[in-house]
């Protein structure tokens, strides 16, 4: 991993100048260009593993693939896509007019008929952020059985599914970050403050918990693991409030808002499943008056600029890097793979970052 992220960090001259057309990139044309897949006449029909074979030895420049993420609307995705069209045009050689990328919306019947279409169109490989991980075993049957390999990325299938896709020889894979490690780090964060998060020194730390949307793997390990980390380096903990902010700024201030309201001074921690939340929540915490550091923690995870820009100021506690090059560059080298006909694991992980006071400016000159 060390090695991915310092080559995503090589490439962090480019990200400025990507970050300032995230919107232009996000809209590959899905018409232009041909995808021919040379050298796979050859291979027989009909049995799905060899379908999906079919997709050895296309050329990356002629190679046609279909992205769909769940939603364009998401910061930490659209950091994400716009790194993932850049590494593979820049890079690797992909023609930016094979490459679509289309917003799901956050509506899985949209989305599986964006699938559905690339099918039709026939794109040799996709790299797909499904709406629902549920999803998987469905979309990778209808991926499978028309030859098409896929990437899923950021929205962990269960294990069930990548287990299947090892036993049954299916050209599926799936690339993201543990998300228990960040939970881990988002508690160890409260646990390493001077009065280890209970600032009223009650004996306990008081929070809110902010969720991302609870389907998702990545909302629930880090709701439960960054309060086991914190009891496991000895706090006991009480649960003013656990609500859903479906990784949504608006909603993570509105949520803080209400909570403050509710409960004030108690609140001693609020712990944010991801950066846009925990800056809606930053929102509400000045509005009332509150102060990150004095009188109340806040913890996100991602590394947005802005929230790790919060931290060099003392406005934000911490948070957790969220590697986006790291991810977005593996599942574009794991495509290239899958044309090239090679082997390649169901999982793979890239590791999450703690970023706190100590490391924030190394950080921030990192991402920025
Ligand atoms: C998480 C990320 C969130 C949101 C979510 C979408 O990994 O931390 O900010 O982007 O993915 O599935």
């Amino acid at each position: 991993m060390k090695k991915k992220l310092k080559k995503a960090f090589a490439v962090l001259m480019c990200v400025t100048f990507v970050a300032a057309m995230t919107t232009g990139c996000g809209g590959g044309s899905s018409d232009s260009g041909s995808a021919k897949s040379e050298g796979t006449d050859s291979k027989a029909a009909g049995d799905a593993a060899a379908d999906a074979a079919d997709a050895a030895g296309v050329d990356v420049k002629d190679a046609k693939v279909g992205i769909s993420i769940y939603q364009f609307s998401d910061n930490f995705m659209t950091l994400y896509r716009t790194e993932l069209v850049r590494y593979m045009v820049d890079e690797l050689g992909f023609t930016e007019g094979n490459i679509t990328v289309q917003d799901g919306k956050n509506d899985q019947a949209e989305q599986t008929n964006q699938i559905n279409n690339f099918i039709t169109s026939g794109v040799n490989v996709m790299i797909l952020n499904l709406v629902q991980s549920s999803s998987a075993p469905q979309i990778t049957d209808m991926c499978n059985d028309a030859g098409i390999p896929v990437v899923y990325i950021n929205r962990q299938p269960d294990e069930t599914e990548s287990d299947r896709w090892e036993s049954e020889g299916i050209k599926a894979t799936y690339i993201g970050a543990d998300a228990k490690q960040s939970g881990i780090y988002q508690g160890e964060e409260i646990a390493e403050t001077e009065n280890k998060g209970d600032i009223n020194g009650d004996g306990k730390v008081s929070y809110i918990m902010i969720q991302g949307d609870p389907e998702n793997i990545d909302a629930q390990n880090r709701t439960d693991y960054s309060i086991k980390a914190l009891e496991e380096a000895g706090m006991k903990t009480e649960e003013l409030l656990l609500q859903r902010g479906d990784w949504d700024q608006v909603k993570g201030q509105q949520i803080t808002q209400d909570a403050l309201t509710q409960f004030g001074d108690k609140i001693e921690v609020v712990f944010c499943n991801n950066d846009a939340m925990a800056l809606g929540a930053l929102q509400a915490i000045q509005a009332a008056d509150r102060k990150v550091n004095e009188d109340i923690y806040l913890v996100g995870v991602d590394a947005l600029t802005d929230a790790v820009q919060n931290i060099v100021d003392g406005k934000f506690t911490g948070t957790v890097f969220n590697d986006y090059f790291g991810q977005a560059q593996g599942a574009a080298d794991l495509a290239v793979k899958f044309l090239n006909g090679e082997e390649v694991d169901a999982v793979n992980m890239v590791d999450y970052i703690k970023v706190t006071g100590e490391n924030a400016e190394e950080i921030l000159e990192k991402i920025k």
